[in-house]
Parts: structure tokens; sequence; C-alpha cells
């Protein structure tokens, strides 16, 4: 790999610097494999942060999207949108839940859940209704779902924050019960099923399935944020169906529309009528070519059986991982489910970044020291080897490098 080391002259002087941006700039890319403008070829383990699903330019998805971009590509609320309708309805058959609210991103798809807290809190007569949130947790960076995030990095700067959160820690029944003695005004819990930007942090069964009850026994809202987890990454559809339960409201995003921008906001029968004509809506929601995306996504999952290639190769890529860095001083934990998975070291790893890059592998670092990996559910068994062999190794000789101070 001949990628270019960081430039020095700022080579996007309009765009605003709200990234750290790698110097490489994509190009195109086939199936798990990107291309950047010089020609240098990368696996793709990032998948634009668990966006696409079906890898880059599926050969059933391009030709659907290029068929509807033909026919519409948007023309706004106002109207019927039967490609709504077919979309909801599917996400409904999987998720066992009852209507869904279109919209365009995870942050857009949070905000409505937790305006439908806000309003289920009121309609049952609670002037100012609380949400209980998580610590690492991540919902986005509005205003409102920043202040629901866990991370004070991403909140500095942006106060006085939204009110009404109350936060606990993850995986700890008797603080939620505590909470729950104590504070009348609770309306909803919200959390992630496997905490993505928060480092791979998955809500155990026995606490999920808790928080369901606690749910039930106090009329709360559970909102389960799949934005990350969600649409067969963890080899389920949803990852809370792992705990065999069904929530009131479950915001997704990304995996969706394999790339092309969407949210949604599926919710069950206590929740599905609480917004109202007006109560809330978005000019793009819905649109014909985000519907026409989510439809051949889910379409084309089912019919590869991704689900089952999310779970065979996720687990040799965890078990291939594990085997590689057994023993391996500074590698604190490898975790995860499916393709969601986190490797965890004792020292911020930041640097892997580019470094993974130059070996010709894309990947995140989160929390400052876990490695993610949510590559595209079309991944292989041999592109799973063909990580363990690029990652392991520099993760090895990265820990055998004097750490940073
Ligand atoms: C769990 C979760 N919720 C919400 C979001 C925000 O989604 P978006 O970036 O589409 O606004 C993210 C993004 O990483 C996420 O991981």
């Amino acid at each position: 790999m001949n990628a270019p080391d960081r430039p020095i002259a700022d080579p996007e002087p309009h765009v605003m610097h709200t990234y750290g941006r790698l110097p490489m700039a994509m190009s195109h890319g086939r199936g798990c494999w990107v291309w950047d403008t010089e020609g240098n070829k990368y696996l793709d383990g990032l998948a634009g942060i668990a966006v696409n699903t079906l890898g880059h330019a599926h050969p059933r998805l391009v030709p659907a999207l290029q068929e509807q971009v033909a026919k519409l590509i948007h023309c706004s609320n106002y109207y019927a949108a039967p490609l709504q309708e077919t979309l909801a309805a599917k996400l409904c058959e999987l998720s066992g839940l009852t209507r869904v609210f279109f919209c365009n991103s995870g942050l857009e798809a949070n905000e409505a859940a937790l305006k439908i807290a806000r309003k289920f809190g009121h309609d049952k007569g609670i002037d100012a209704p609380e949400v209980i949130v998580y610590e690492r947790a991540f919902h986005g960076r509005s205003l409102a779902t920043l202040s629901a995030t866990g991370n004070p990095k991403v909140q500095a700067g942006f106060g006085p924050l939204v009110q009404g959160f109350v936060r606990v820690p993850l995986n700890d029944v008797d603080a939620i019960e505590a909470v729950a003695k104590t504070n009348a005004n609770v309306a909803a819990v919200f959390l992630e099923v496997i905490q993505g930007e928060g480092g791979i942090h998955p809500a155990t069964v026995d606490y999920l399935r808790a928080v369901r009850r606690i749910c039930d026994e106090r009329g709360w809202l559970l909102m389960l944020d799949e934005v990350q987890c969600g649409i067969g990454r963890t080899g389920k559809w949803f990852a809370h169906q792992w705990a065999d339960i069904h929530p009131d409201v479950m915001p997704l995003a990304k995996g969706l529309g394999s790339g092309v921008p969407i949210g949604a906001v599926v919710c069950g029968p206590r929740a599905a009528k609480v917004l109202q004509p007006g109560n809330h809506g978005t000019t793009f929601g819905g649109n014909a070519l985000a519907m026409r995306a989510g439809i051949e996504t889910l379409r084309i999952v089912e019919e590869e059986r991704l689900l089952e290639n999310a779970t065979t190769v996720g687990a040799a890529l965890r078990a291939g991982l594990a085997r590689e860095l057994a023993g391996v001083a500074g590698v604190v934990e490898v975790r995860g489910r499916g393709l969601m998975i986190g490797i965890e070291l004792n020292r911020p790893c930041g640097d892997l970044l580019l470094q993974a890059a130059k070996a010709g592998l894309l990947l995140s670092v989160t929390a400052d020291r876990v490695i993610r990996l949510v590559p595209p559910l079309i991944l292989t068994l041999d592109e799973a080897e063909q990580v363990v062999a690029i990652l392991a190794p520099l993760i090895r000789s990265f820990l055998q490098s004097p750490a940073q101070p």
C-alpha cells in the first residue's frame, strides 16, 4: 500500500472542519472492497460506520436504485406514499411492532423517539417527563440527543443541555430500580442494545428482560436505539431479539438504506399513536428513493441469508482475532456479536486508524481504546481471515511500541 502520509496543506479549505479526516479520498467500491483516488485498495471493515449493509455497488441494489431515481426521488409527505407503507409493513413484520415514522438519520429517529417519550408522559399527566439514559451512551449530535448521550466530550461547549434525563450505569438493575422508586416523572427508558460509540458494550439479555419488566410494571416506554446494532448486524434482524423481548419504540437508521440516508422509528401499540397530525414531520423523511433503498436492503438481506452470514462470519472473525491475540499483553478483550466487534486495548489507539488504512484495512477506533469492526454483512469467511491477517500483527506491533504519554 502506498497511501499518503498526513498532508501539510489543507486539502479541503471550504469544508467545515468537524471531522478528523485521514488523508485518503475514496473513489469507488465493490463488495467489501473500496479504492481510493490513488488506486489503493482497502478491505472495508467499517462499512461507512455500520451503514453499507450490502457492501458497495451490490448487483441487485444498484439497478433497483437506478430505476427508482429515473422514476421518482421525492415528492413530499402531502401525498399517500405506497413505498413508505411497503417498508413500514416489512419492518413491522420483522419486529412484531405496529407503526413506523420515517426520517433521514439516526439522530432524527432518536429525536422523534424522545418527542414520543415526552408526549407519552404529558398524555399521562406528567408535567415534566423524564427519560432514563445511560453512561457511555451515544444517541446523536442534535441538542436533545447529545444531552441523552453519556459522553462529556460530545456535550462540551453546547450547554445548556436539554433537561429531563436521568442517567444510570448499563447492566445495573438496582440502579434503575432505585430511580423507579424515587422518581415519579419517568416516562421512558432509552438505551442501545449494544453501545456502539461507547466501545461495543452489550446490554445483557438478563438486563434487557429486567428493564422490559420494570417498564411494564411502571407503565414506561422501553425505547431501544438500534441505529447501529439493528438490521441484521448481530445475526438477528434486531439485537434485542436475542433477549426475546419487544421494545415500545425502536429508532433505526444506518444499515437500513445500505448507504442511502434513512431513519425510522418503529413503534409498538403503546407508542404508535402518541404522535398525531401536526406533532412531528420532516421534508425528506420517507422519500421514494430512501424507501426503495430500505425495501431492497431488507429483501436482499433476507434472500441472501445475510443474518446467518453475520452470525457465522462474525463468529469466525472474533475467533480468529481471539486466537491471534491470545496472551498479547495490552489486549483487554475481544467482544461483540455477529459483525459488530470491539477489540479493547489498554491504551488509546487512535493511531491504528491510519496504520490499518496504510495496511489496506478500514476500521474505526471508538471510546479511545476500542478498535471497532462493523463490516458489510456480505463479508466472506475468506475476507474475515484477511481482516485478521492484517489487523492482528498491527495490534501486536502497536502494543510493543512505547505507549504515548
Ligand atoms: C446508537 C446510535 N444512535 C444514533 C446515532 C446517530 O446517528 P446519525 O449519525 O445518523 O445521526 C448513532 C451514530 O453513530 C449511533 O451509533
